[in-house]
């Protein structure tokens, strides 16, 4: 009797301590310890664990949802090479960037990098244009909305980062200084709406033109694109990073 009730207070105490301990761990969140040794796979699942809170945003790191990622816009400026156009695409909705999979997870935590590579099905983009200029010597010129369907994507993400000590919290903090983004794209399929200023032949015949020719137009907005996307994901790791310490993050 008497021992069980010391054990059951032993119990008590520990279950209150773990519960202190992770109060301040939102369900977003998924601790990896430093030296567990399965480390990659951990920061995998934890990832993992964020889908849906990317889908649906996270309103208290004031992260907006990401399906559709929206991309305020991309502007593009090319006078050399096969394509000399000026074009710019605003209010662009990306579809399916949660659907990723994850193919592999490296940290480096002495250097404070992390590489990863992922897989995605497809993505849908939906997007207001302007462009003039040239393809391959073809003029091209409209203004109206854009569409593309884009499968079989590999990514590569390197996120550098650096440690700073942060006066907020009075403790050591991440900070992501940069996120290089490459995309590899397997298929493409594009449209572009009232080409010419409407000119059904034409438009139609620059359409076939344009996904005949998809790689060539894809390798120019590449460049733009990963910017603009690694932009846009520093800044979302940084209001993460920015509200959770480096110890709470990964803990001894
Ligand atoms: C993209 O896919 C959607 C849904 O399957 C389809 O409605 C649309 O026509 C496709 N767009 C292009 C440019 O292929
Ligand atoms: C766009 O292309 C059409 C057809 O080639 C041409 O008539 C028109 O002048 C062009 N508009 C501009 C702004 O370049």
């Amino acid at each position: 009797m008497h021992i069980s009730a010391h054990i059951l207070t032993f119990l008590f105490l520990i279950s209150a301590f773990v519960a202190v301990k992770t109060r301040n761990i939102p369900p977003f969140l998924k601790i990896c310890h430093r030296n567990d040794p399965n480390l990659n796979e951990c920061i995998k699942q934890s990832i993992n664990l964020l889908r849906p809170y990317l889908k649906t945003g996270i309103p208290a790191l004031q992260i907006p949802s990401c399906e559709p990622l929206h991309v305020p816009q991309i502007k593009i400026s090319e006078s050399v090479g096969p394509v000399s156009i000026k074009s710019i695409y605003t209010d662009i909705k990306i579809q399916g960037g949660t659907s990723f999979i994850l193919k592999s997870v490296k940290i480096d935590i002495d250097n404070n990098r992390i590489r990863l590579k992922l897989y995605l099905p497809r993505l849908e983009m939906n997007a207001r244009y302007n462009m003039e200029g040239k393809i391959l010597m073809m003029p091209i010129n409209g203004t109206g909305l854009a569409h593309g369907n884009f499968t079989d994507i590999d990514v590569i993400a390197i996120i550098q980062g650096e440690r700073y000590q942060s006066r907020r919290t009075d403790e050591t903090h991440y900070r992501v200084i940069d996120f290089y983004v490459d995309l590899d794209v397997g298929q493409a399929n594009i449209h572009l709406d009232n080409l010419f200023n409407g000119d059904d032949t034409l438009s139609n015949a620059m359409n076939l033109f344009l996904n005949d020719n998809w790689k060539i137009v894809a390798a120019e907005i590449k460049p733009a694109l990963e910017n603009t996307i690694s932009e846009i994901f520093k800044t979302f790791s940084n209001k993460f990073y920015s509200k959770f310490s480096l110890d709470t993050l990964l803990p001894l």
